[in-house]
């Protein structure tokens, strides 16, 4: 069985036709946690990569094939995910790096990228200063300056006087913790406490009884997705948190549409902002849902890392598309600067300036539909939102 498993985490899968004389292979260096904390997103980041070759594997020039590496990073492991990266880039040739579930990761493959001007299209990592490490990394996911930043302007707007702030003592923590801040606060708010939790922590209980005895209105959370938003919202509820009228608030990683159904009805009223939920009601996202639920089981949904992948692979089709196969990785990048997709989550775009995903931010409220715990759509908070961090620091 493991045997087995590593086989097909290390194997490669080619899609395509197949050309014979003159076929061009484009080599795709897929890197997640398929092992170790998150591995959980892991899969459905591979399940997401599999889904779109399935139903787009046709949609390649005719003689182009492309060819998938898997890697298993196992977690936030930067030296790992280093080695893995200088493997696929100096022995095996890819054509992009992209995936990567971890910021500190993504770090050290940017390095690697940099380096080897090879292209680098980050599927998840969310802090902020990652794409300015070089002008070959590029990001579809998000930032947690995109969604924190809005969501203290709501706080500070919707009668929330007094919040506490528990962050992952790491990149999109801190950065979670300063943009929250400073929404909140320039709209009069008071940041009562800002602690930082380990990032493997599974305990949250003893955060959970110090927030309680602060009495605030909120408590604001970051941890990344994953078994810990689980492991949040069971601290928040079994500890009387609900009843004490302290509310839920965070990004949307703590609420992530996979964990839902191990949540509780506790959790009911959370409030988040995020790029992505699979109750969105838009088409794209109905037959991306549809898709996904024909391949894995009506039961199933898919998450915003699902769709991170999803998105990112419509960008690396694209280029593949624009260069009719034969991959040169400036040309990569020019490609992906001002890219433009309708995505599940709405209209994206990767601004030409900076590389980082420009998208819209909605306002979610965690709810019972149809007897099933939801992140239901409010509104679209703020439009086209460019990474804050970089416009308020104009950074590149
Ligand atoms: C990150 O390490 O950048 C990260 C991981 C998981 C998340 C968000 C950010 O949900």
């Amino acid at each position: 069985m493991r045997l087995l498993r590593t086989l097909v985490v290390a194997g490669a899968v080619s899609i395509g036709m197949t050309g014979g004389a003159g076929a061009q292979t484009v080599k795709v260096g897929f890197i997640t946690s398929y092992t170790g904390q998150n591995a959980t997103v892991g899969v459905l980041m591979d399940k997401a990569l599999d889904l779109y070759l399935k139903e787009h594997g046709k949609d390649l020039p005719a003689g182009v094939k492309v060819e998938v590496l898997r890697r298993d990073d196992t977690g936030p492991n930067p030296e790992v995910a280093k080695r893995l990266a200088t493997e696929l880039v100096t022995r095996d040739h890819v054509d992009v790096l992209t995936g990567v579930i971890w910021t500190p990761n993504a770090m050290a493959i940017g390095q690697v990228a940099d380096q080897g001007k090879t292209p680098f299209l980050i599927m998840n990592a969310g802090t902020s200063s990652i794409t300015t490490v070089s002008p070959y990394v590029a990001r579809v996911s998000f930032t947690l300056w995109q969604s924190s930043l809005p969501l203290g302007q709501w706080a500070a707007k919707n009668n929330l006087k007094r919040v506490y702030v528990l962050t992952s003592d790491y990149g999109p923590g801190n950065d979670a913790r300063d943009a929250f801040t400073k929404g909140f606060t320039d709209g009069g708010g008071t940041v009562v406490e800002a602690v930082k939790m380990p990032i493997s922590t599974q305990d949250f209980a003893p955060y959970m009884q110090k927030v309680k005895d602060t009495k605030p209105d909120a408590v604001f959370v970051f941890v990344p997705a994953g078994i810990q938003a689980t492991g949040v919202i069971k601290a928040y509820s079994s500890l009387g948190l609900p009843q004490a009228g302290i509310k839920l608030i965070g990004p949307g990683d703590i609420t992530p549409d996979e964990e839902l159904p191990n949540m509780g009805d506790f959790a009911i009223g959370t409030i988040t902002m995020f790029h992505y939920s699979a109750a969105g009601d838009r088409p794209a996202n109905k037959a991306f849902v549809a898709a996904w639920k024909r391949a894995y089981g009506a039961d199933t949904n898919p998450n915003f890392n699902a769709v991170q992948v999803w998105d990112g692979m419509q960008a690396i089709f694209d280029a593949i598309r624009a260069q009719k196969g034969k991959m040169a990785g400036d040309k990569t990048m020019e490609v992906w600067k001002g890219w433009k997709f309708d995505s599940p989550r709405g209209p994206i775009m990767i601004d030409p300036d900076t590389r980082d995903i420009v998208q819209d931010e909605y306002l979610r409220r965690l709810d019972k539909v149809n007897g099933k715990l939801a992140n239901v759509e409010l509104e679209v908070f703020a439009h086209a939102v460019k990474d804050p961090w970089k416009v308020l620091n104009n950074k590149r």
